[in-house]
């Protein structure tokens, strides 16, 4: 992310890797846990064949990056990862509803949730089907 002369990055200023990793551990807890994901037949198949912590590691490693910390993130494509899922603009607010818990859940002050939902936010051509 582009950062402005004199100003901390996102991944510095929320407390960098182990806590994003903190709350990338409760996120994804729950969502794989979330009916209104669950429903959709494909997520929940795909949800419960990988383990979890590589797929906490390798969002870890997406926000860690997209927020401007040292990481480089190696997992697949955005569009790659969820073109095959099927997932719809309703399963979209399911998760976003989900994210906004976990940030309410660790006290990410106002400016950092801001910052953290554009990010997300812009991904959402990538994941949602028919949305590009
Ligand atoms: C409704 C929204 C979403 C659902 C239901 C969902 C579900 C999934 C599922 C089931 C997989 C495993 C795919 C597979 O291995 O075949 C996956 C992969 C992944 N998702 Fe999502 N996802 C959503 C949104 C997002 C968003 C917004 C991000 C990040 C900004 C994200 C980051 C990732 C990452 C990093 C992977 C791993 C890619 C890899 O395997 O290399 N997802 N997602």
């Amino acid at each position: 992310m582009p950062q402005s002369a004199g100003q901390s990055s996102l991944y510095e200023r929320l407390g960098g890797v182990y806590s994003i990793a903190t709350v990338v551990d409760d996120f994804v807890d729950r969502v794989m846990a979330d009916p209104r994901l669950n429903a959709n037949p494909r997520v929940d198949e795909a949800h419960h064949k990988v383990p979890p912590p590589g797929f906490k590691y390798l969002v870890t490693e997406m926000v860690c990056w997209a927020a401007g910390g040292p990481q480089k993130y190696t997992g697949r494509s955005m569009a790659d990862s969820h073109r095959e899922l099927g997932i719809t603009p309703g399963e979209w607010d399911a998760f976003m509803d989900d994210f906004q818990k976990t940030l309410d859940k660790f006290r990410v002050p106002g400016a950092e949730q801001a910052e953290l939902k554009a990010i997300v936010q812009s991904t959402y051509g990538d994941i949602v089907a028919g949305a590009k």
